[in-house]
């Protein structure tokens, strides 16, 4: 009887302890779902590597500084940034956006994060051009049709290979964020043809690739960066410029031109910038946080202006603009140059030329 109820106790000891353990596991699981259902509304994050939040996650207040003002998408998408920070680590982190070259030019806030008193900086691939000559391919004319293919481009190897030769000097490229492709804004020509361009002053941003473009039409470059743009429209300095509808709405350029060639000849990427070195030295749980942070951003971003493209045609006509299309034959001869000069300067603009022209 004795060693009956011996063995009894012992079996349920042993029950107890399986019971424990069980409750252990569980309440793990239940929290690592719990923070994938929260926090997530993508396919590519994992539970494992993004808490939702947690003792562990400190408070850190990031600083990201950009060129546009506050109702284009990129700013939109540093809000969306700045939201999923705070939702992802429970108010831990966050980040103050400084808009509209608050903190100077592209190439002071370049400065700012090699530096390290810039956290991260939206950056656009035309500036990074002139010193990181493979970021050239992004200009490749009509490469890309819609934005989401550039947007998936973005994730592929070659795209990856890009990014990487920006680390050197102690910046880093996180990842690209796209506003609306090129069209050809103009004061009182309209353009059909790329003949149309000859002797036309142009403002397009000071960068090889995209002065390439019309010089080769026979257009004279005007190398003058954003904020100088209206000003120099409104005083005859140019007579057109390279520019994203977005641009051309949130700056009122309608005020100051009257046609719109919507030719979307080339994507324009900006690269969300970090110092390295802080971005390395970040515990593992927040730079999982802010990589997720900013996959959510730019999802957002290629969303929301992809679905934006006719409505913008409309805001600008009915704000007195002539919109009209331009097919892509008009520069044929621009798009074997480019291809020809680029696909010669680099093996890697070569792999991105064959792997994306269409
Ligand atoms: C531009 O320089 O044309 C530009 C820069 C940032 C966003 C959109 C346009």
């Amino acid at each position: 009887m004795k060693q009956s109820i011996k063995m009894f106790r012992l079996v349920f000891l042993f029950a107890f302890i399986l019971v424990l353990v069980a409750c252990g596991n569980s309440t793990e699981s239940g929290s690592s779902t719990g923070s994938g259902s929260s926090t997530s509304s993508g396919d590519t994050k994992t539970d494992e590597t993004v808490p939702v939040s947690g003792e562990d996650i400190p408070e850190m207040k990031f600083k990201l500084a950009h060129i546009t003002p506050t109702d284009h998408m990129w700013h939109q998408a540093a809000e969306k940034f700045n939201e999923k920070l705070q939702e992802l680590s429970g108010g831990k982190l966050s980040v103050e956006i400084y808009p509209a070259s608050q903190l100077g030019t592209e190439a002071d806030m370049v400065q700012q994060v090699e530096a390290g008193s810039l956290d991260f900086a939206l950056i656009t691939g035309a500036y990074l051009s002139a010193r990181t000559p493979e970021m050239a391919a992004w200009f490749a004319p009509y490469a890309f049709e819609t934005l989401k293919e550039a947007d998936e481009a973005s994730r592929t190897d070659v795209a990856r290979e890009i990014l990487g030769k920006l680390e050197g000097t102690g910046l880093k490229g996180l990842d690209y964020l796209f506003a609306g492709q090129r069209v050809i804004v103009t004061k009182d020509k309209e353009i059909k043809s790329a003949s149309d361009l000859e002797g036309l002053k142009m403002r397009v941003t000071p960068s090889p690739p995209l002065q390439d473009f019309y010089k080769s039409a026979g257009a004279a470059p005007e190398g003058l960066p954003l904020p100088e743009v209206y000003s120099a429209l409104q005083t005859g300095v140019i007579d057109g410029m390279d520019m994203d509808l977005d641009a051309t709405i949130t700056n009122k350029y309608s005020e100051v031109t009257k046609y719109v060639a919507v030719t979307n000849h080339m994507v324009w990427p900006s690269v969300i910038v970090t110092n390295e070195g802080m971005y390395e030295g970040l515990p593992e749980n927040v730079s999982a946080i802010v990589d997720e942070a900013l996959k959510e951003a730019i999802k957002f971003s290629v969303e929301t202006r992809s679905a934006q493209e006719e409505e913008f045609k409309s805001e600008l006509a009915s704000q007195g603009m002539t919109v009209y299309e331009l097919d892509k034959e008009v520069f044929k001869d621009q798009i074997e140059e480019f291809d020809a000069k680029y696909s010669g300067q680099s093996d890697l603009i070569k792999k991105f030329i064959e792997t994306f022209r269409n």
